[in-house]
């Protein structure tokens, strides 16, 4: 991650010392990057440059206000999944008409709120959530701009659990299917047909899916066309893969590239949803060595974040890179099982890496931005880490570390 350097053997993120931003703010602590989303933000943008686009950040990926603010301030429209990402978007000055919505469990009461603030569009995903959407609309007195997500039945190559593009998964529909639900939608006056959606799956590090997943999706175009019902945007969807190991996915001038080509001189706006591009490699998670343990012959570095901080390691067998904070503080290099104080023994944020640190060490696991925070849970009542945005101005607190009050609140004892 291009934001972390060492200055005299210390770790720091656009030159704030890891080691004083744990010490004032404690830890576990997320630390973020401005400058390093401005940058990917720009870069995304910039290789679109020369086709109509918008870029509608995946809220899930981080939904802190600061970052949606930040990312506001830059353009960006946003994808969100619920009524909850909704109403952050709206308090972090995002505007309503730059955010399409998907996910395939849409509630009544959350279409009848994003048809309420007029978002600019929904990525309807069944035939069911058609019906739905459209007496919402009928109700409310306004017509609903609409895509209908397609599943294209690609393979993106990645992790299961975040493949979403094949045609066992849940999301969208076929594309035969989708016809259908278009000649519905075109026949409506309460429903606009916009666009066409698709998203294949996250942490995508080729392009060949996005590339056959177009050509699914064009096919559909050109279908409709012949039925006559035009098709203004695509949305592609998110799922531009980042460096975690040693990954190498593709720049954006060439994912733009293909999917240009591929396009061909056909007129569509293109809309993408990505978040972890965007972010993931923009945040650390800092936290402190409590025990150094050897048990029958392994070495465990006991430290104070958890599964319940980051589950991407438990949940996907995924890879964080972790590096000492201090590179000057540390013994020898041994084989270390970097583990939290939960009781699963999925509860690891590393397994056999080669770290030098020991008791009272600070370490930071990195690529941390996206799907971190986000994914957190109380779980072993343990309260949610503090976040921190580093800008121009320095280090920010952007979300206070939780106490067991805030964790309590919503509990009743004796049903009062
Ligand atoms: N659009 C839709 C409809 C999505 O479902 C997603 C992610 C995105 C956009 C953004 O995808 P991205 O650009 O971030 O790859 N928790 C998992 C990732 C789940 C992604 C879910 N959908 C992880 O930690 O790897």
């Amino acid at each position: 991650m291009d934001s972390l350097s060492r200055v005299g053997g210390v770790l720091c993120l656009d030159g704030e010392r890891l080691d004083a931003l744990a010490e004032r703010f404690g830890t576990p602590l997320y630390v973020y990057s401005a400058a390093h989303v401005e940058a990917r933000y720009r870069a995304f943008d910039a290789a679109f440059a020369g086709h109509p686009h918008r870029i509608c950040y995946a809220v899930k990926a981080n939904s802190n206000l600061a970052v949606l603010r930040l990312l506001a301030g830059l353009g960006a429209g946003f994808d969100i999944v619920s009524g909850g990402e909704l109403e952050r978007v709206l308090r972090a000055g995002g505007a309503p008409g730059s955010v399409v919505f998907s996910g395939v469990g849409k509630t009544r009461a959350e279409i009848d709120r994003a048809l309420e603030v007029g978002i600019g569009c929904f990525n309807v995903e069944s035939a069911a959530e058609l019906d739905r959407l459209e007496s919402a609309a009928r109700a409310a007195g306004v017509r609903a701009p609409m895509s209908i997500r397609v599943n294209p039945d690609v393979d993106a190559a990645t992790h299961p659990y975040i493949s979403t593009g094949l045609r066992e998964n849940k999301f969208g529909v076929s594309v035969d299917a989708a016809r259908d639900l278009y000649r519905r939608a075109d026949a409506s006056d309460a429903l606009e047909v916009l666009g066409v959606d698709c998203h294949i799956g996250s942490q995508l590090v080729r392009v060949e899916p996005f590339v056959a997943a177009l050509e699914r999706v064009l096919e559909l175009v050109d279908r409709l066309a012949a039925d006559g019902i035009g098709i203004r945007h695509l949305d592609l969807g998110g799922g531009l893969g980042i460096r975690y190991r040693d990954e190498a996915p593709p720049e954006p001038e060439t994912y733009a590239a293909v999917l240009l080509e591929t396009l061909a001189d056909r007129e569509l706006e293109l809309v993408f949803e990505p978040g972890r591009w965007l972010v993931g490699e923009a945040g650390v998670l800092l936290t402190r060595v409590e025990y150094d343990k050897t048990h029958e012959g392994r070495e465990f570095l006991i430290v104070d974040a958890a599964m319940n901080d980051l589950l991407r390691p438990a949940l996907y067998q995924a890879w964080h890179d972790i590096v000492e904070v201090d590179a000057g503080r540390s013994g020898p290099q041994r084989s270390v099982d970097v583990v939290g104080p939960v009781c699963e023994s999925a509860d690891f944020l590393g397994r056999e890496r080669s770290l030098a640190a020991g008791a009272g060490d600070l370490l930071a696991v990195t690529s941390a931005g996206a799907y971190g925070f986000g994914m957190a849970s109380n779980y072993n009542s343990r309260n949610r880490a503090a976040e921190v945005l580093v800008t121009d101005e320095g280090a920010r607190l952007v979300r206070r570390r939780e106490t067991l009050d805030d964790q309590l609140a919503c509990e009743l004892l004796d049903g009062n």
